[in-house]
Formats: C-alpha cells, sequence, structure tokens
C-alpha cells in the first residue's frame, strides 16, 4: 500500500499586525497546519506580542502575498487594503478581512470577490460573534421585515459607561486602550463604523446593490451624549442606544440609518445591550431572532477572522449576498 503524502501546510499571508492581527497570530501559533509567509507592518521596530510561533515582519506586500493560499487583510483603510487585496485575488488567494470600511465604500471591488464566495468576512460585523454567517446562511429563509442592531462596540461601550456616570472623553479614551476603537475614533462616535456594517449585512439580506451613498446621508452618531442626558432616560424606564436599523422604506425598497434612539428599557436591544454588541432581526417565518456578544477587542475580533481562515483552508465557501433586491412591507407576519 502506498504511504500517503502529507498534506502540505495551508500558506497564509498577513497584512497588518495591529490589534486584531497581532491577536490572530497569537491564535495561528495553535495551528501547525497554517504556515504563515509573512505579516505586512509599517514598522518593523515596533513592540508587539505575536505568539509562540516565530513570523517574519516585513514591509515589502510582496513577501506576504507570494505563495499565499489564503491573505488575510488587517490594516485598515479603505484604498489600500483594496489594492492589496486585487493583487491577492488576481493570483487565486482565498481573502479574509475584517474591514468592513473597504467592504461598504468599494463594493465595485470587493462585490465580485464576495459573489463568487471568495471572501470570508466574519469579523467586519460584530466580531467574533457570528451575524455575518447567520444572516447569508439560516436566517436567509425568512424573509427580512426589519433588523436592528448595535454594532459598534465603542459606542456600546461608551454608553454603558455614561450609564455608570463616567464623562464622555474619558469613556472613549478607556475604548480605545481596549482596543475597541479605529484608527481613527471619529468613525466610530460619528456612527460611520456602524453604518458600513449596517450596509455590509444589508447586502446579505435585503439589497446586494445598496451603495454606501444611499446609506451615509443617514447617519449621527453619539457626540453630545452626556451621564446626565443618559441618566434622565434611565430614570424614565427607557435607554438610551446607537441603533443600526434596516426598515421599510414605504416605497417597497430599504432605508437604512444610524442614530441614537431612545428605547424602551425591556426592549431586546436595550436588555442586550448593556455594553456590547446586539442584533435583532425580523423575519415573516422566522420571527424575531436576537444575537449578543462582545463586538470589537483583539481576541473576540480574531476569533471571527481565524473561523474565515479555517473555513477558507478547507475550501469551504465564503457568505454571498441575496439574489436580488427583497421587496419590503410585504409577506406574512
Ligand atoms: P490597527 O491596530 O491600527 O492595526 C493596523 C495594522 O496594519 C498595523 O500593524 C499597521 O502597522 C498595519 N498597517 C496599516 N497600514 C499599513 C500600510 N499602509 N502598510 C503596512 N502596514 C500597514 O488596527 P486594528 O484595530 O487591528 O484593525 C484592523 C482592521 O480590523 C480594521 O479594518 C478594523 O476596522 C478591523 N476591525 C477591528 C476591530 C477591533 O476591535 N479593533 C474589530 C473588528 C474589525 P504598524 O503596526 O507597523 O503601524
Ligand atoms: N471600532 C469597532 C467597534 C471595532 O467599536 O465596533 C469592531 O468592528
Amino acid at each position: 500500500m502506498p504511504v500517503p503524502s502529507t498534506p502540505r501546510a495551508v500558506r497564509v499571508g498577513v497584512l497588518g499586525a495591529g490589534t486584531v492581527g497581532a491577536a490572530l497570530l497569537r491564535l495561528l501559533a495553535r495551528h501547525p497546519e497554517l504556515e504563515v509567509t509573512a505579516v505586512l507592518v509599517r514598522d518593523l521596530d515596533r513592540q508587539r506580542d505575536l505568539g509562540a510561533r516565530p513570523v517574519r515582519l516585513t514591509t515589502d506586500p510582496e513577501e506576504v502575498l507570494a505563495g499565499a493560499d489564503v491573505v488575510v487583510e488587517l490594516l485598515g483603510g479603505v484604498d489600500r487594503p483594496t489594492e492589496l487585496m486585487a493583487e491577492a485575488a488576481a493570483r487565486g488567494a482565498r481573502l479574509v478581512t475584517a474591514n468592513k470600511a473597504a467592504l461598504a465604500e468599494r463594493w465595485d471591488a470587493w462585490g465580485p470577490w464576495v459573489r463568487a464566495g471568495r471572501v470570508g468576512f466574519e469579523a467586519a460585523v460584530m466580531a467574533g460573534t457570528p451575524v455575518v454567517g447567520a444572516i447569508a446562511g439560516a436566517l436567509r429563509a425568512s424573509r427580512l421585515r426589519s433588523l436592528e442592531a448595535l454594532l459598534n462596540g465603542t459606542c456600546a461601550y461608551l454608553i454603558g459607561e455614561l450609564e455608570a456616570g463616567v464623562g464622555f472623553d474619558a469613556a472613549l479614551a478607556e475604548a480605545q486602550r481596549l482596543g475597541y476603537a479605529e484608527a481613527d475614533p471619529a468613525l466610530d462616535v460619528d456612527g460611520i463604523d456602524a453604518a458600513h456594517k449596517l450596509t455590509v449585512l444589508a447586502r446579505l439580506c435585503a439589497d446586494p446593490d445598496l451603495a454606501w451613498s444611499d446609506v451615509r446621508p443617514h447617519v449621527r452618531g453619539v457626540r453630545g451624549l452626556t451621564p446626565e442626558g443618559v441618566a434622565a432616560e434611565v430614570a424614565a424606564g427607557r435607554r438610551v442606544r446607537l441603533v443600526a436599523a434596516l426598515e421599510p422604506d414605504g416605497a417597497g425598497g430599504w432605508r437604512a440609518s444610524v442614530a441614537p434612539r431612545s428605547v424602551p428599557a425591556d426592549h431586546p436591544l436595550a436588555v442586550l445591550g448593556a455594553g456590547r454588541s446586539a442584533l435583532v432581526y425580523r423575519g415573516d417565518a422566522v420571527g424575531e431572532v436576537w444575537i449578543a456578544g462582545p463586538g470589537a477587542g483583539a481576541e473576540a475580533t480574531a476569533s471571527g477572522v481565524l473561523a474565515d481562515v479555517l473555513d477558507a483552508a478547507t475550501g469551504r465557501p465564503g457568505p454571498t449576498p441575496v439574489a436580488a433586491r427583497v421587496p419590503s412591507g410585504v409577506g406574512a407576519p
């Protein structure tokens, strides 16, 4: 009987070793079947905890992309990561990203790769709490009626701190220290990050062609919230939440928006959303489904990224957009 040949390790190229990239490398050290080609950074001298297995840091993307079966993008930004992933896609690699900004704003480039099932992006929305796979999978059997969610971990944390009496600036500084915030925290506090994620989700369950420019005008963040204002809501039996909503627009389509809302204390987003991300999906057949968990942070996000890498390594296709726009405001209750 011939001796079976040992399958070679799957080669993973990693773009970025910041908050999420470093945590991913620590988790990858547990997986001898996954070999890291190289890791792209800007600053080779920066101190990093990259785990037990030595990895090669480089400032040359070619060293990461050459020979990689899977390329993971954890750089942040919009255009540079899209350019590098276009190069990876052209070489036939599977793609993994946590970059909701690039997915939302550069759908022209990412859309074809996502439609082909070549991209894993579970961690782009609610980090390691599984919503992307659920919405593109089990929940697709039910036609969407509405979706409401707390999609920004920084704002969920920040509002929880305001409820505890902590000031806005101190709470934001702590969210940054905890690794929740974007490199530019204005993306968090101005609602842009939540809107990026809502755009990504909407294409999976409502409208595959929803444009970022359709969403951007309906976005408001949490600047101006104070411990006193939030406490007044609590005293009235209500809670303030930064709600990302996908709702019928009254003309058969969908309106995506992000804004602070006052919700009753027994609303699912008030119940679930004490300092964490949460989502309520209402489908015509399944009814109301609640999903909640960590929506930001190094390890929680790296967990979602690693899940995508493992899927890519075994050839499992990534989530695809809904085939056509789902009509809103119709269907069984
Ligand atoms: P980060 O801490 O700022 O890390 C970014 C990494 O990319 C750093 O290692 C940086 O290198 C490298 N980098 C950036 N631009 C580069 C360039 N032009 N050339 C070479 N290297 C470059 O960001 P992060 O928090 O890990 O987030 C990464 C991505 O994950 C973002 O898209 C973010 O939106 C997304 N995400 C983050 C979280 C979270 O909780 N933090 C959760 C979900 C999704 P240096 O280290 O040398 O500066
Ligand atoms: N800055 C983002 C947040 C990271 O606070 O939710 C997770 O996507």
